[in-house]
């Protein structure tokens, strides 16, 4: 597969022709796409002279335990209706990841719209969030709402400043300013209210969708908040919005289990049922994630537990979607690994220690957190002997990922 980097003046039309072919939007004028398109990571590869596969990333980071990791987000692959099943998807997404590897990121996440696909380049997947949709009315808060500020589009900058400075916990992710500045021109109905400080700064925020809608649904876009009492004022705003609107819907703030705040959920959630209002908690996992970048990984990981040898074996079909000339092949091979305040990953075995095989996709859920090592040897391609997994066990504690940036 040829591929080459998009240029505006010369692939757009192409470009849009296969965006509209896969249903995301008719309008060559999206601003949230030109942005994304123009300023993102984007490469494209032609099938009989004309653009039909397309793939962009953004350089973020990532949140591990108290270290930040470069993150290469895949924020869109499309792949044009007289081109698929040719391979294109597949050896796109991995040049686009390959080109991230070489430029230094160290991990690697993506929205995926089916699992199986994406885990073919090495990604498992990421944890469950709960998107939970609720009576704004019934929250149980009593506190009197300060009158926020109005957010706009043209608010972007302070906006991304403010999600910048947000609570992060292990896991979270930070895109970069485009990032936000197209997400808020993707929705035409979205609107956003905040607090400011004396200077004028904002210190907390929320940006919604659903303007328009007499009753609602409104959906939570995103929260940034830098305590916790700034979160609670931000619901106490969504309370206040009650008498009019019946529902709102979100994804859990991180750490929170919203169902808390409610009064007689079981109540709402049986008298809605199946209405357009209905209150209910949906599960799913919707994001997926890969280490890029073995050794440097390890080498910013800080445990607790006493210091621990063993060798891995790793496999990542990566390889398999990246031409022969690539200087980025995967990351799969032999290493030593050592777990313990000062981990580390160094090519090679030795005969003495026990040995884990997994596959890079299990062996990244269980770097981050997702499952633990008994879990992962049961569901996903991981095998260690029973000893070594009770040690993992003990050793890998995290808290549950709190990936929080749609993309
Ligand atoms: C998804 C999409 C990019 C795939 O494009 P494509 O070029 O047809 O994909 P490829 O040819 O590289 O791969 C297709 C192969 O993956 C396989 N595949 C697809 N979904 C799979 C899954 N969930 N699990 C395992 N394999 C899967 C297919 O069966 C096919 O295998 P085959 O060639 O042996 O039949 C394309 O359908 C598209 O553009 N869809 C709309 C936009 C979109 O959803 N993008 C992805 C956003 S995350």
């Amino acid at each position: 597969m040829n591929y080459r980097k998009y240029e505006s003046k010369k692939d757009k039309k192409a470009v849009f022709r296969i965006l509209n072919e896969c249903g995301w939007t008719d309008d060559e004028k999206s601003k949230y796409l030109n942005i994304h398109l123009e300023q993102g990571r984007t490469i494209v590869s032609e099938m009989n002279y004309s653009v039909e596969a397309m793939a962009v990333s953004v350089i973020g980071e990532m949140k591990y335990q108290e270290e930040m990791m470069k993150f290469s987000a895949i924020t869109g692959v499309v792949i044009g209706l007289i081109a698929r099943k040719q391979g294109l998807a597949g050896q796109i997404t991995a040049q686009r990841i390959a080109l991230d590897a070489l430029d230094g990121a160290e991990v690697c996440g993506l929205s995926y719209f089916e699992q199986g696909f994406y885990n073919n380049l090495g990604f498992g997947n990421g944890n469950y969030n709960n998107q939970i949709s609720f009576c704004p009315s019934t929250l149980n808060l009593t506190k009197k709402v300060r009158i926020p500020v109005r957010l706009t589009k043209k608010d972007w900058e302070k906006i991304h400043k403010n999600r910048l400075q947000r609570m992060m916990y292990h896991g979270a992710i930070n895109l970069t300013d485009i990032c936000t500045k197209s997400e808020m021109n993707e929705a035409k109905n979205s609107f956003g209210f905040g607090y400011t400080d004396e200077e004028g700064n904002l210190t907390h925020h929320i940006w919604l969708t659903g303007k328009g809608k007499e009753n609602g649904p409104f959906w939570v876009w995103w929260f940034a908040y830098q305590n916790y009492e700034q979160m609670l004022e931000l619901f106490a705003l969504l309370k206040s919005f009650g008498d009019q609107i019946k529902l709102v819907s979100m994804v859990e703030p991180y750490n929170i289990q919203v169902q808390d705040l409610l009064s007689k959920p079981f109540f709402y959630r049986g008298i809605s049922e199946k209405s357009k209002y209905e209150n209910k908690i949906k599960a799913s996992s919707w994001w997926q994630f890969r280490i890029l970048d073995m050794e440097k990984c390890l080498k910013k990981t800080h445990l607790s537990c006493e210091e621990f040898k063993f060798n891995l074996e790793v496999t990542d079909t990566i390889k398999d979607f990246l031409s022969k000339d690539s200087q980025w092949k995967g990351i799969g091979g032999k290493y030593v690994i050592t777990l313990g305040e000062n981990s580390k990953a160094e090519k090679g075995m030795d005969n003495s220690l026990p040995t884990m095989k997994a596959s890079i996709g299990a062996f990244s859920r269980l770097w981050l957190g997702i499952r633990n090592a008994t879990s992962l040897s049961v569901t996903d391609d991981l095998k260690a002997t029973p000893k070594l997994l009770k040690k993992l066990d003990s050793c890998l504690r995290f808290p549950k990922p709190g990936y929080d940036w749609d993309f």
